[in-house]
C-alpha cells in the first residue's frame, strides 16, 4: 500500500508541487481558493478497495461530476442521497437503473442507490421517474415507495443500537441518530413491507464516518443477526462507509484486509444459510477522495495579536467548514512565492476572511484557537491545506456572499477546471426584488 503522506509536504512543511503540476503556476493561473484532485490518487484507493464486489462511492464527500466520471471508469457504483444527487450520478454518466458490475454467479447491482430516512417530494419523483433502487432509513419510506412503485424490490438501512464517528455529529448509530431503521422495530417494519407488496433484497448498515475499524467491526456481527430476520430474500448486504483515514503523521492507515476478511466471513456464512449467493458492498466517501485533495489558499494577512500571530487567508469556514464544525484537523504546509530557502518554522493560527471569530482553520472541538508550526509566511505566498478532498467542496457555503471556489482536477500531469469559481452575479441570481 502506498505512503498515506506521499501527496504531501515536505518535513520542512513547503509544498510546491501537487500531483507533479506546480502549485503557483496553478494559482496564478486560476486564481485561489481552489480544490485540486489527484486523478491517480483516486484511482488508487479504489483499487485498495478491489476485494469488494462492489465499492459504491459515498458521493456527499465529493460530488463533481468529474469526480463522478472518474469513480465510473473505476468501475465504483455510486450512492445519492437526494435528488440533486441523482442527477449528478446520471450527468456524469451513470445508468439511473438497470444492473450493472456483472460477477460470475453473484446477484447483480444497481449502479444509483437512493439512501436516506425520508422521500422528499423532488426525490421521490427522481427514484419513481428513473427506477433507482432505494435503501429505506425509515418505515414511511416504504408505504410511500410501494404506492408510487408497486412490487418494488428494496434494501433496508438498519440503526443497530451503537455507533461511532470521529465526532458525536458524525456518529450515525444508536438512539441519539436520527438515522435508520431501530433495531428492534424490524419484525414489525418487515411486517410492514410484506404488506406493501415489496420485497426486501438489502441489508445495509452505517455506523458513523470516520470510525475506527474496531467499532466498524462490530457491525457485521449485528448485521447478521438482522439477516436472519430478513431471510432468503436477501442478495445483497453493505457494510456502509466509514473507513477512517489518516489526518495525521502519527495515524496509521487501517487494516483493510482485515476488515474484508471479516465482512466475507459474514457474507458467506448467511450464503450457506440461505443457500444462494449474497452481493457484498461497501460504501466509502472519504477513503476514496480524502488524501487526493487539498485547497490552495493565498495569504493576505500576517498579524499579531497579543502573543499569537495569524495568518489570514482567502478561503474560510465557507469553503472548508470541517475545523469549525468538527475542530478537524487538516495538515497545512506553505507554497512560498519567493525560492529563498524555508527558514524555521513558526507557531501561527490560521484563519479567514468571515466576519466572525469562529473563521479558524487551526480550531480544536468546542471553538478554542489552537496554532501550527508552519514556514514564515508573506502576503502573496500559498498556504495549502491537505487531505481536503472529502467533505470539503461539497460543504461550502455562500456565507458573507463568498463564491464557492473552483475544482481542478489533475491527470497524468495535467491539470483540468472542472467547476469554474462562482462569479457575485451568480451568487445572487434567482433573488428578486418585489414589485412595488
Ligand atoms: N453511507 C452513509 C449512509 C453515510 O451517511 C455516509 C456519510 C457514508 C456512507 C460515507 O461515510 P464516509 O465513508 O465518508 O465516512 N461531514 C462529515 C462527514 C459526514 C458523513 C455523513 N455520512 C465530515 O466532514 O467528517
Amino acid at each position: 500500500m502506498s505512503d498515506p503522506f506521499s501527496n504531501t509536504a515536505d518535513p520542512a512543511g513547503i509544498r510546491r508541487q501537487f500531483a507533479g503540476v506546480d502549485l503557483e503556476e496553478l494559482a496564478k493561473k486560476h486564481g485561489t481558493p481552489f480544490y485540486a484532485y489527484d486523478a491517480d490518487m483516486i484511482r488508487q484507493r479504489c483499487a485498495d478497495l478491489s476485494e469488494w464486489d462492489t465499492v459504491r462511492f459515498a458521493q456527499k464527500a465529493c460530488s463533481n461530476i468529474a469526480i463522478l466520471n472518474l469513480m465510473r471508469h473505476e468501475g465504483v457504483l455510486v450512492d445519492a442521497v437526494s435528488h440533486g444527487e441523482i442527477a449528478r450520478a446520471m450527468a456524469a454518466g451513470y445508468q439511473p437503473h438497470g444492473k450493472s458490475g456483472y460477477q460470475e454467479g453473484l446477484p447483480s447491482a444497481d449502479p444509483i442507490v437512493y439512501t436516506a430516512d425520508i422521500f422528499d417530494r423532488e426525490s421521490l419523483e427522481a427514484v419513481v421517474q428513473h427506477g433507482i433502487h432505494v435503501n429505506c432509513g425509515s418505515a414511511d419510506m416504504l408505504e410511500q415507495l410501494a404506492e408510487r412503485v408497486p412490487g418494488a424490490n428494496v434494501t433496508l438501512r438498519i440503526n443497530p443500537g451503537f455507533g461511532h464517528g470521529h465526532s458525536q455529529k458524525t456518529n450515525t448509530g444508536g438512539e441519539g441518530s436520527k438515522h435508520g431503521i431501530w433495531h428492534e422495530a424490524v419484525p414489525d417494519v418487515l411486517r410492514r413491507a410484506e404488506w406493501a407488496g415489496l420485497a426486501v433484497t438489502g441489508l445495509h448498515m452505517h455506523i458513523g464516518s470516520g470510525a475506527d475499524l474496531d467499532h466498524l467491526a462490530t457491525v457485521a456481527e449485528s448485521l447478521e443477526k438482522t439477516a436472519h430476520d430478513i431471510g432468503r430474500s436477501l442478495t445483497m448486504i453493505s457494510a456502509g462507509g466509514g473507513l477512517p483515514v489518516p489526518y495525521q503523521q502519527d495515524e496509521s492507515r487501517a487494516d483493510l484486509s482485515g476488515y474484508f476478511t471479516l465482512w466475507d466471513t459474514t457474507r458467506k456464512r448467511l450464503e450457506d444459510s440461505f443457500g444462494h449467493r449474497i452481493r457484498l458492498e461497501i460504501e466509502p466517501g472519504r477513503y476514496l477522495t480524502a488524501e487526493a485533495g487539498i485547497l490552495v489558499t493565498e495569504v493576505r494577512a500576517t498579524k499579531r495579536q497579543g502573543s499569537k500571530k495569524y495568518l489570514l487567508v482567502d478561503a474560510g469556514f465557507h469553503t472548508l467548514a470541517r475545523p469549525v464544525l468538527y475542530g478537524s484537523y487538516h495538515p497545512m504546509s506553505l507554497c512560498p512565492t519567493s525560492t529563498t530557502p524555508p527558514r524555521e518554522l513558526e507557531s501561527v493560527a490560521v484563519g479567514g476572511p468571515l466576519c466572525e471569530s469562529g473563521d479558524i482553520f487551526t480550531q480544536e472541538e468546542g471553538g478554542f484557537v489552537s496554532t501550527r508550526d508552519l514556514p514564515p509566511a508573506r502576503v502573496g505566498d500559498f498556504l495549502i491545506i491537505e487531505v481536503a478532498g472529502a467533505y470539503g467542496f461539497v460543504m461550502a457555503s455562500n456565507y458573507n456572499s463568498k463564491p464557492f471556489p473552483a475544482e481542478i482536477l489533475i491527470d497524468r500531469g495535467s491539470s483540468q477546471l472542472v467547476r469554474a469559481r462562482q462569479s457575485a452575479d451568480e451568487i445572487f441570481s434567482g433573488e428578486y426584488i418585489p414589485k412595488t
